[in-house]
């Protein structure tokens, strides 16, 4: 690649490579002072380029796009609007539909089911409904299946099951759901993991403008999906861990990777703190983001005033 690169292209020219597989195109591109655009449909592949550009010493600041946007009004249009999309994923869940209610959407054993709007986040007052009108029927609890989750919203979730006698359950719905173009597609269905979320705390120091975020404990929830040759390995929460990043300035929009910390093969000790100091006092919103073995993001909210 080095070779091809030097001989075709002069310095600050664009190379892409829209399959980038583990990105050695795009990293040698990066050495070679080029610019490049990536693009692969696995997430694990783009998580491994990520950690392969950073590793780069001088490495300029990239951003990591996602086109499932796209992908998800493609789901809808062909899911003729909202119903069918509740009925398909429903089916993908191996839940049965539910009638006659606004927020409960199906059953699975002695569950019910809500599913999340596909073009946004799953709110705390949408899963309050849902747990007020399960409160008629017979049930053990809620599972919450969504895309992406309104903020700060699995702490709240205790207080919530507790007021409704209800355990409540945050699922998400994987990606690779968007790949099942239609009814044939369902036969993959074996294949598709609903992951619970991830359970992470966080701890803040703060020395004027000086912070450090530290990661407390990290629990995984579904390590049934990790193999028993790699679980009885893991003696300490670090291990479940491959990347970290944290946006110390988060205004609601989008995750600015500000600092990170990950393993690699060469150095494969997770450093577990960051310190990031402030050019201006005032009060901010740090979001952490956490991706694990499995490929799986959490996140964390935190407000503090320096
Ligand atoms: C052999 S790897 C590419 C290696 C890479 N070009 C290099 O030079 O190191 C092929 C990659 O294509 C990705 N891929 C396959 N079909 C794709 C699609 N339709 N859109 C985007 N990426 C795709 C796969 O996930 C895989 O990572």
């Amino acid at each position: 690649m080095d070779r091809i690169i030097r001989a075709s292209l002069s310095e600050g020219s664009l190379v892409a490579d829209f399959f980038c597989g583990s990105g050695t195109t795009l990293a040698v591109a990066e050495k070679l002072k080029r610019k490049w655009i990536g693009c692969d449909l696995s997430k694990f592949e783009i998580h491994l380029t990520r950690k392969r550009l950073l590793d780069i010493p001088g490495c300029r600041p990239f951003q990591i796009l996602n086109l499932g946007r796209y992908q998800k009004q493609k789901l809808l249009e062909n899911g003729n609007g909202g119903r069918r999309y509740i009925e398909f994923i429903l089916k993908l869940y191996n839940a049965s539909p539910l009638q006659g209610f606004a927020y409960i959407h199906g059953k699975k054993g002695d569950r019910l089911v809500h599913i999340g709007p596909i073009d946004s986040f799953v709110t705390l007052k949408e899963i309050t409904e849902a747990a007020r009108e399960a409160i008629n029927v017979s049930a053990r609890g809620i599972d919450v299946l969504g895309w992406d989750f309104e903020m700060g919203l699995y702490d709240l979730l205790g207080d919530l099951a507790k007021e409704y006698g209800m355990d409540i359950r945050l699922k998400q719905i994987p990606h690779e759901v968007l790949e099942v173009k239609s009814e044939q597609g369902l036969g993959r269905l074996e294949e598709l993991k609903f992951f619970d979320l991830n359970c992470l705390d966080v701890g803040l120091e703060v020395k004027g403008r000086e912070v450090t975020v530290s990661l407390k404990k990290f629990v995984i929830a579904n390590p049934e999906y990790i193999p028993e040759e790699v679980r009885i390995t893991i003696k300490n929460f670090k291990a479940y861990i491959d990347y970290w990043a944290v946006d110390f300035d988060y205004k609601g929009d989008f995750f600015h990777n500000m600092r990170q910390e990950y393993r690699t093969k060469k150095n494969p000790e997770l450093r577990t703190s960051i310190t990031y100091q402030y050019d201006n006092p005032g009060q901010y919103t740090i979001l952490v983001k956490v991706v694990d073995i499995l490929g799986n993001d959490t996140n964390k909210l935190l407000t503090l005033r320096v």
